[in-house]
């Protein structure tokens, strides 16, 4: 080789080892400044979608000094937060006013700041579509919006549900749309979020939290982010993992419902009590944890999350065969109660048609006032469609508007309970005396074993 072309070859070897010095120490300073603006609480949090997730979180980021800017695209509830108005029965009322007054809540309903934001998290809703598909139009839609605006230094954390796959397959390649590359400009994770509407014993900070990072400056990134809120932060070695993680839990919970719904219909065919059967064998220490059956599974999560997975699953012509088995089942519980209510009116004499019926709870659990995918809804329908009359009384929810129909909460007095044929308790909330619900009514169908304590008029129940 002539000399000159030799020394070329060096020069350009070392120009290219300088470039990529220079590259890995311009992203050795984004994690670094980063780092120290987490670490500090100086970083500006960017919560995108401010409803039973976003908001507690931006208030927990709040309460330990971060400076948060929301995004909401509901001009009534970015309006409410600006104001200082709690919407959300998990945040306290007083605590985001305070926090809103001290400048450090603020919520915006476009983009526009996403520039000033150190770390952005997604909280964004992850529905089905009407044949049970993943429905990803929020958060790819969100993701488009950051990417537009996306800056070097940025950590960007989805916390939305969703199948293993998403943030690496769905949201990267939007984000690197922007001319900037993942783990060298911008850091990418993914962390389910677990919080338990109405669970007073495990809060966001006492709930450990997972993280996967797209790759290993991501993760030491998006630890640091959560380990500031949460007391224990699980590291997993990748974004998918911590998808699957997440779907998986909640598949779990889904399947062991299905399990004892599957029960309890079985105990109606061998005339047993389902509630005395689990109870009894809950005792038992080990091997096993309880699980109850019910009306069937709502809420955003149960219904919706383990069709993702079977979505994944089947682009690997995989069949996740337990996923539907527990939804065909806790998807059958609405109509099983119509069944049994029809068959309860028939022995009190009743023509279903001409029936007066209360609905008592319609939130899909305990002590909430988030109705969506409520198993009470579908009960109500299926039972207006025999004709029945049918109201219904939730302490949390005043007004239902679902698929047309549209109800008001009414007042749950002596009056109301007399003058119903019956009364089906679909939701359990603890602010109810079931013990005066059951003495003035004729008869009560209770689906959550909520009338357990009770010692008088026992012959009025029906159990699930
Ligand atoms: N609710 C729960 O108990 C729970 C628990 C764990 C995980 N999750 C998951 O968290 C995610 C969010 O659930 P959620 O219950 O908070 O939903 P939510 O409907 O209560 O809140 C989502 C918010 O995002 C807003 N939004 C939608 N599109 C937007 C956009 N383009 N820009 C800005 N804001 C937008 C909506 O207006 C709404 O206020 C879902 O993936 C859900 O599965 C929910």
């Amino acid at each position: 080789m002539p000399l000159s072309q030799k020394f070329g070859r060096r020069r350009s070897q070392k120009r290219w080892k300088v470039l990529k010095f220079r590259r890995q120490e311009k992203m050795a300073n984004f994690k670094r400044t980063l780092l120290a603006k987490i670490r500090d609480h100086s970083a500006i949090v960017g919560v995108v979608g401010l409803g039973y997730v976003g908001l507690p979180f931006a208030v927990e980021k709040a309460k330990v000094g971060f400076r948060v800017l929301g995004v909401e695209q509901n001009p009534l509830r970015a309006e409410k937060v600006n104001r200082g108005e709690n919407y959300i029965r998990d945040v306290k009322d007083e605590e985001l006013r305070e926090l809103v007054a001290q400048g450090l809540i603020r919520a915006e309903t476009d983009f526009r700041r996403v520039g000033e934001m150190d770390v952005i998290v997604i909280c964004v809703p992850t529905p089905l579509t009407r044949n049970l598909t993943p429905d990803l139009q929020y958060v790819e839609r969100v993701t488009r919006e950051i990417a537009q605006r996306l800056r070097p230094g940025q950590l960007i954390s989805l916390e939305s549900t969703t199948y293993p796959g998403t943030t690496e397959e769905v949201m990267l390649p939007i984000l690197e749309s922007s001319g900037l590359k993942v783990e060298k400009d911008f850091f990418l994770v993914h962390s389910p979020e677990r919080v338990d509407p109405g669970n007073k014993r495990y809060t966001t900070r006492n709930t450990c939290k997972v993280v996967g990072g797209v790759g290993p400056n991501s993760l030491e990134v998006g630890v640091a982010f959560y380990s500031q809120t949460v007391e224990k932060v699980i590291p997993v070695s990748s974004a998918k993992v911590a998808e699957l993680v997440k779907v998986f839990e909640n598949t779990f919970r889904a399947v062991n419902i299905a399990l004892v719904n599957e029960l309890a219909l079985l105990c109606d065919r061998m005339g047993l009590n389902v509630w005395e059967v689990l109870e009894a064998a809950f005792t038992k220490p080990f091997g096993i944890m309880p699980f109850w059956p019910g009306p069937g599974v709502g809420g955003h999560c149960i219904p919706v999350d383990p069709h993702y997975l079977e979505w994944k699953a089947k682009e690997l012509n995989f069949n996740t065969h337990f996923i539907a088995l527990a939804g065909e089942i806790n998807r059958k519980m609405p109509e099983f109660v119509r069944e049994k209510a029809v068959r309860i009116l028939n022995r009190l004499g009743i023509p279903p048609s001409k029936a007066k019926i209360l609905v008592l709870g319609v939130a899909y659990k305990r002590d909430i006032d988030d109705y969506r995918e409520s198993p009470a809804l579908t009960v109500i329908k299926l039972l207006q469609a025999d004709g029945a009359k049918v109201s219904y009384h939730d302490p949390y929810i005043p007004r239902i508007q679902w698929e047309g129909m549209e109800l008001e909460s009414q007042p749950l007095t002596e009056e109301l309970l007399r003058a119903q044929d019956l009364v089906i308790i679909t939701t359990d909330h603890s602010s109810i005396d079931y013990a005066w619900v059951v003495e003035n009514s004729k008869h009560v169908f209770d689906t959550r074993n909520a009338t357990k304590n009770v010692r008088t008029n026992r012959e009025r129940i029906t159990l699930l």
